[in-house]
């Protein structure tokens, strides 16, 4: 199976609009990217297969939408504010700043041997409320969405009076100041984050821990990522985040190697402990049947949208001889195909073909994500759209405005068929 390297993802998702620099402009700013119209569709399409399967394919499972900014007081419950930090040295040759966990002896930048001692750098970006910038107005932008929906633990039990488990699922954007660099989209200052916070009762906690890794694993399976890209690996003791009992991580094998795509942890009731505590609030569970009253436990499937993104477009990406050309495509799924349908004119020069493809567009836009393109000629309006995934090219040549048919060309194995228009509509349905 060919895995092709980095930069050639970076200059695609550029060249054709999927990803570019942050404010590129003005020389960028590091760890930070912006979508661009192909790219915020594939974004959208993840963040919409995730809800489908986590929140409207379930009964139990309900969605939220929190505050980025919080009353400062949960990251200190939290533990964030104490732990929630990097290890980091300096190096004393260059005076470039690294995680100490990923040196290894030398120096990445300029092969230098000699640092400072580790500090501990905590990664929560701060800002001020107010006009005046003195410590009472300091909040936090949140590292992490989790906390959005343990705070509202108390509201969704009386609004919503579910039973357990079930399960609260958001996504939304997280804020870390991160200090690596490279690797595309991977580790970014700022990132979305698809997460859901299972609540059980603390003796099933270990039976769903396993099956939500089960899960989520199978979900990236069912949009298309290949097995062997795909494993799952259970966290050390050492590596563990303050608040969990287990983890396992679902790693994906990017171009730069094996590395994190989501992780599953057992958070046990710390959480909602924490801020029992701290709130004064009484968050423990009533169970009507066996009248306990007890901190659920928490199991946490925690996926980021923009890996997501990344592994989906490294997966895709392929490579083949075709005659004497190479032809890229992303062979993405058609559920996250950001153009479902492209409707294309054969000869942009003869007004009829043109107004019969622009018709046939216009009606497929109701269904689906569709476009038209004549800016030119067919062949490279066939390579832009297998640059981009689109699973299905219809042409409008001469013949069709005799026949009323046109050609559909299939991305994936290029085969061509003629359809008739009136037919094309229920021809893609069934398709797509
Ligand atoms: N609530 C648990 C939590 O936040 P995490 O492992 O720190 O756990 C979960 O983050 C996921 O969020 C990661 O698996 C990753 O997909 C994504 N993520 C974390 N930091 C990121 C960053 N700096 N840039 C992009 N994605 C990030």
């Amino acid at each position: 199976m060919a895995k092709y390297e980095l930069d050639k993802i970076v200059a695609l998702c550029k060249r054709r609009g999927f990803i570019f620099p942050g404010s590129e402009i003005y020389g960028g700013l590091a760890n930070t990217w912006d979508y661009g119209p192909y790219g915020v569709e594939l974004k959208n399409n993840v963040k919409s297969a995730w809800w489908k399967a986590n929140v409207y394919e379930r009964d139990d499972i309900l969605g939220m939408d929190a505050s980025i900014i919080m009353n400062p007081r949960t990251w200190e419950s939290s533990g964030h504010v104490a732990s929630f930090a990097d290890l980091l040295v300096d190096c004393k040759v260059c005076k470039k700043r690294f995680r100490k966990d990923q040196i290894k002896d030398k120096c990445p930048e300029c092969g230098g041997n000699d640092f400072t001692q580790a500090r501990a750098f905590n990664l929560m970006f701060k800002t001020t409320i107010g006009p005046v910038e003195d410590s009472r107005s300091t909040v936090y932008l949140r590292p992490e969405t989790a906390q959005g929906m343990f705070v509202n633990f108390l509201n969704i039990l009386d609004s919503r009076h579910p039973k357990l488990p079930f399960g609260l699922a958001q996504i939304g954007k997280a804020f870390r100041n991160e200090v690596t660099t490279g690797n595309f989209t991977f580790r970014t200052l700022e990132f979305e984050q698809m997460e859901i916070e299972y609540f059980v009762s603390p003796r099933d906690a270990d039976r769903f821990y396993a099956e939500w890794a089960e899960r989520r694993f199978q979900w990236y399976l069912d949009l298309g990522i290949k097995k062997d890209n795909l494993r799952k690996r259970q966290h050390e003791k050492e590596e563990l985040a303050h608040y969990a009992q287990a983890c396992t991580d679902i790693e994906y094998n990017f171009p730069f190697g094996w590395s994190e795509l989501e992780g599953i942890a057992n958070r046990t009731d710390f959480d909602l402990k924490q801020h029992s505590q701290a709130s004064g609030k009484d968050m423990r569970f009533f169970d009507d049947a066996t009248k306990e009253r007890f901190y659920p436990y928490i199991i946490e499937p925690s996926g980021g949208v923009d890996r997501s993104v990344l592994a989906f477009l490294s997966d895709a990406y392929d490579e083949e001889k075709v005659k004497d050309d190479i032809r890229v495509v992303l062979r993405l799924s058609k559920e996250l195909a950001p153009v479902k349908v492209a409707v294309l004119p054969l000869l942009k020069n003869r007004p009829e073909i043109v107004e019969l493809a622009k018709r046939i567009a216009g009606q497929l836009k109701k269904y689906f994500v569709s476009v038209y393109d004549d800016t030119a000629a067919i062949g490279k309006l066939y390579r832009r759209q297998d640059e981009v995934g689109t699973l299905y090219c219809i042409t409008v040549d001469v013949q069709s405005l005799e026949d009323k048919q046109v050609t559909v060309r299939h991305r994936d194995t290029m085969r061509q068929e003629r359809i008739g228009i009136d037919k094309l509509t229920e021809y893609l349905k069934d398709k797509l």
